[in-house]
């Protein structure tokens, strides 16, 4: 029987060096996604695997829809996008929070006005708001999300939160998680049949090699 050569999306950024260190560890060599140049995908030379470099939602869209067999995707982009996949491992790695947070000294909850939150992840801060009963008006912003409170945009924003330091350096305080975050492994629904042993494979080498 031949072995399948599988693709994998991973997420370029915050979560690309992790995902490299740990398929390192699991023995992948990986020069072709550490100089990627401008070639977008990338042959590992000692293991049967393609990898592409996409963007958090981008991931999600490739693997669902069969093009990449496997993902590596934050939670975050997950719990906004949800869709249909099997997230079948917690890496561990990209961890990090979502959180409500407001300027210093501003009293979120006291009030009877309808409350303005910005974020870039609308669904999330929609669910969140819905689980309290609370009818807040979300504003969508692509970007540097602190910013929307300082210009009194709005109230509040949801958003991740690492080492807190944006935050600070912007006068803004979290004052409730939202939900914890970190990169997951996704698998397409239909290549987990068709190709079972290789992702099983693939699976079990991820999680003998995760940090920690
Ligand atoms: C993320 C997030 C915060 C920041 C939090 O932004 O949206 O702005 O990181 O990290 P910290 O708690 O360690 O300071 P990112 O750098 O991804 O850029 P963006 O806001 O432009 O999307």
């Amino acid at each position: 029987m031949t072995t399948k050569r599988l693709k994998i999306a991973l997420t370029k950024g915050r979560l690309q060096e992790k995902s490299a260190q740990l398929f390192e560890r699991m023995g992948l060599d990986c020069t072709p996604i550490r100089e990627p140049g401008r070639r977008l995908v990338h042959s590992i030379p000692n293991y049967p695997l393609d990898a592409v470099l996409a963007k958090a939602p981008d991931v999600i869209t490739y693997v669902e829809h069969g093009a990449c067999d496997l993902g590596i995707v934050g939670k975050d982009t997950i719990l906004e996008q949800g869709r249909s996949f099997y997230e079948v491992l917690d890496l561990g790695f990209g961890r990090c929070r979502f959180a409500l947070a407001v300027r210093e000294g501003s009293n979120f909850y006291d009030t009877y006005k309808t409350r303005r939150v910005a974020t870039k992840y609308p669904n999330v801060t929609r669910r969140f708001f819905e689980r309290k009963g609370m009818d807040v008006s979300i504003i969508k912003i692509e970007g540097s999300v602190e910013l929307a409170p300082i210009l009194n945009l709005a109230d509040a924003i949801v958003d991740i939160v690492e080492t807190g330091a944006t935050l600070r350096e912007n006068g803004l305080i979290p004052i409730e998680d939202v939900a914890e975050v970190s990169a997951r492994l996704i698998v397409n629904t239909a290549s987990m049949k068709l190709c079972k042993e290789e992702i099983l494979r693939l699976i079990e080498s991820c999680k003998a090699h995760l940090e920690g």
